[in-house]
């Protein structure tokens, strides 16, 4: 088969298109002729030589994609040849062919197209796995996203809009809108604006109950100081720095609050299981009456994926970038 590939480890210039390998299903595997594949920012670490793939994981780049049934493994029961089915990867994305367990891939409702279905997996499930699975984002209950308009941050929004929860946002200026209509009831520009006294003014002094975090060490007293009583925050990522100093730790204890951190891509093929399950359960019927819609800001020939990945590391995107593949 034809995969995306590097000559070595850097910049987007490395990146070439040839012959790899066809992976081929084991008995509870299905192989997968795939469509589309979408870009993470995962993957900008990972090519730079910053993310190993996790032990057995592919070696190409790509977390999730969309395509069609081409052949199953012996035990194979929930798929035949023809079905069109989305995925998370564990790697691997980005090639004519992959394979996956038949328990993490799943059907899409048929008012979405395998375009549509490749932006889901990956940033649908994280966002889920974080707002309802850790933080235990209630009806009634507010929270601050931040990078509201990234792939993860645009999924999150629509969750936790869905789930009855108030929704504050940071972005820069010029994605509040994209924000604004998936839900959210403030977007603040985190460049002009303190958002810790922006939530603090829109709350009256009592704080949001749920953090979505990216930023890490900048970030990090602000958020402890925006969290209400019995507050949780989840982390997803380290964008903005790993090492907080002169922290004040008392809103900790004082609140009760909940730090958990968590990563995707290294859980156990268990844990993937029962998530996509949950979350397909809860999605499903939202997707497919338009409650709630996979968000793509662009597509890109996979021929373009140096041009793809300069365009996410310039944070232009608003959602999804997608890689057609083929
Ligand atoms: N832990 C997990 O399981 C998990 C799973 C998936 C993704 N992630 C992580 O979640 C984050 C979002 O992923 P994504 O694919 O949704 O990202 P994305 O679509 O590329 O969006 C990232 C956005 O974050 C904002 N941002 C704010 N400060 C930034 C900074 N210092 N550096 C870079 N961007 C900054 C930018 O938007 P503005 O213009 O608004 O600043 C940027 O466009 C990534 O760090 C990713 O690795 C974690």
């Amino acid at each position: 088969m034809q995969a995306i590939q590097l000559h070595q480890f850097g910049s987007p210039d490395q990146f070439y298109i040839g012959e790899y390998d066809t992976p081929e299903p084991n008995p509870q595997e299905i192989q997968v002729k795939v469509a589309a594949t979408a870009l993470n920012r995962a993957d900008t670490l990972q090519r730079m030589g910053k993310y190993p793939p996790p032990k057995g994981a592919s070696a190409i780049l790509g977390l999730e994609m969309s395509g069609i049934v081409s052949k199953i493994g012996s035990k194979v029961t929930k798929w035949k040849v023809g079905d069109e089915v989305c995925a998370l990867l564990s790697g691997g994305g980005y090639a004519e062919y992959v394979t996956i367990h038949q328990n993490t891939a799943a059907s899409f409702p048929s008012n979405l197209t395998l375009q549509q279905a490749a932006a889901i997996p990956e940033v649908f499930l994280t966002a889920f796995q974080a707002l309802d699975w850790l933080a235990q984002l209630n009806k009634g209950e507010s929270i601050l996203i931040h990078a509201g308009a990234s792939g993860v941050g645009t999924a999150a929004i629509q969750i936790a809009r869905e789930k009855g929860a108030t929704v504050y946002v940071t972005a820069s200026k010029g994605k509040h809108e994209i924000c604004l209509q998936l839900g959210a009831s403030k977007a603040i520009d985190y460049r002009s604006e303190n958002f810790e006294e922006v939530i603090l003014k829109e709350t009256e002094g009592r704080g949001v109950d749920v953090v979505l975090d990216f930023l890490a060490a900048p970030y990090f007293q602000k958020n402890l100081n925006c969290l209400a009583l019995d507050g949780r925050m989840v982390m997803l990522a380290l964008m903005g720095g790993i090492k907080a100093e002169s922290l004040n730790l008392v809103p900790i204890l004082q609140k009760r609050l909940k730090i958990m951190g968590s990563t995707l891509r290294s859980r156990t093929l268990e844990y993937k299981t029962k998530l996509t399950a949950n979350f397909w359960d809860f999605a499903y019927d939202r997707f497919s009456e338009g409650h709630m819609k996979p968000v793509i800001d662009s597509i890109f020939d996979w021929s373009d994926v140096a041009e793809a990945h300069r365009y996410m590391e310039a944070n232009r995107n608003k959602g999804k970038i997608l890689l057609k593949v083929n």
